[in-house]
């Protein structure tokens, strides 16, 4: 019997090892589970501790690294932390593939980020919207005093502009700060901005300021890929027609578009999670901007060139730096940005966005052709042996004979491992 209770007080005051003793007491875990979350592996435990409240261990997830990617004529290897099956894989196939075509080629809108303050309780939005933009100049000065070393790195307010938006409990006015974040992500710095240009939007409307905080929608910092595959390397018109039916399917059919992106965001959200930078930024980012029609749709496009080749672009936000938070603070998402080369945002901006065009690209020939499961199937089936208790050069047999049956389940990797060693 345990006694198992979430009212742990002063839970958040212990060391992690204590915290993990009061969990393995509360749940009751078995000393190997212990001593599996005692081994954080390349993350120092006191650092884990310093990243988030409650830390009690890590959790360890695969790192790959996408080899054949080309990005504006440069060679780039590319690592991805997912847990996923045949994403890696996929990226590396796509890049293959356009090579001969000079591979991916990228530009980025900016590296401005929003921050949205909401003003109510103004009878005259349009006359408080007015007031807002007359201060143009001090809501600057706000701004870069807020964040002088932004300033000192180039970066800095650069625009305002002011919203007028009829909700249930009235209207509101929302200012969105325009601030250049450069190498940062740039959450902290705009947030603190909002902050501090609030009580002065609430001071010349004589209105009560609530919200201030960014807006993941950072359509002010939109990264672009494109890529042409030839006729040749497609395999074809048949399947180049396939997958412009399947991109013709998902923009649309929100229903399909979901897994469309989702598939797309597999490539980003890998690259995202190994630099550090933070996956649910980019990912609402992304669904935000492909739903910006009023309609959630494709965040690719396929077309078809002169000759018949396939062309394939992708456009979304993304709002991700180099400096800061896990980034800075995660030994393996350095190691990961050195891996990559990039000294910049922006640059890591650009490959992310190559990785998810050609992970569509994977995605989209797979289901025109084979259909997704039999390159699935074959990584899934090594989950499965390991799964099965296979090992070594076990992992590899069960693998191959459970692709061979079609039955890729753990009860027929028993079995199939059963045989092996009797
Ligand atoms: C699976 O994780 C991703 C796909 O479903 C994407 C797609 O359907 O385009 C294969």
């Amino acid at each position: 019997m345990t006694t198992k209770t979430s009212r742990i007080s002063g839970f958040h005051k212990l060391l992690p090892e204590q915290r993990l003793a009061k969990v393995a007491e509360a749940v009751g875990l078995e000393p190997s589970a212990i001593s599996h979350l005692s081994n954080t592996g390349n993350l120092d435990i006191s650092v884990a501790d310093s990243m988030i409240e409650n830390v009690i261990g890590t959790m360890n997830i695969p790192l790959g690294v996408a080899t054949n990617m080309l990005v504006d004529g440069e060679d780039v290897l590319v690592p991805m932390a997912t847990e996923e099956s045949s994403v890696v894989a996929a990226v590396c196939n796509a890049a293959k593939q356009c090579r001969s075509t000079g591979g991916f080629f990228t530009a980025m809108s900016g590296s401005q980020m929003i921050a949205q303050v909401q003003l109510v309780g103004v009878s005259n939005p349009e006359f408080a919207r007015l007031q807002i933009l007359e201060h143009k100049e001090k809501i600057k000065a706000l701004c870069d005093e807020t964040d002088p070393v932004l300033l000192k790195h180039g970066g800095g307010y650069r625009d305002i502009e002011v919203r007028i938006l009829q909700g249930r409990t009235g209207p509101m006015v929302i200012t969105h700060l325009i601030v250049d974040t450069r190498d940062a992500m740039g959450a902290n710095a705009v947030n603190s901005m909002a902050e501090a240009v609030a009580p002065f939007i609430a001071q010349w409307t004589g209105g009560r300021t609530y919200l201030r905080i960014l807006s993941n929608l950072a359509d002010h910092r939109l990264a672009r890929a494109r890529a042409t595959w030839s006729l040749e390397e497609i395999g074809g018109v048949d399947v180049r027609d396939g997958m412009l039916a399947a991109y013709d399917f998902a923009d649309i059919d929100p229903y399909r578009a979901a897994t469309h992106n989702k598939g797309v965001m597999n490539g980003i959200s890998s690259v995202v999670l190994a630099t550090g930078n933070d996956t649910r930024a980019v990912e609402a980012g992304a669904h935000a901007y492909a739903a910006r029609s009023g309609q959630y749709r494709a965040l690719t496009q396929w077309e078809v060139d002169g000759q018949g080749n396939l062309t394939g672009t992708i456009e979304l936000p993304l709002a991700v730096g180099l400096i800061g938070g896990a980034t800075r603070s995660h030994p393996t998402a350095q190691i990961a940005l050195k891996i990559l080369g990039v000294t910049t945002a922006e640059r890591l901006a650009r490959t992310i966005a190559a990785v998810g065009l050609a992970q569509n690209f994977a995605a989209l020939k797979a289901l025109a052709t084979t259909g997704i499961q039999k390159g699935h199937m074959a990584l899934h089936a090594k989950n499965i042996a390991v799964m099965a208790g296979a090992v070594g050069d076990e992992v590899g047999q069960v693998a191959k004979e459970l692709v061979a049956a079609g039955k890729v389940r753990v009860d027929v990797a028993e079995s199939i491992l059963k045989g092996l060693r009797d």
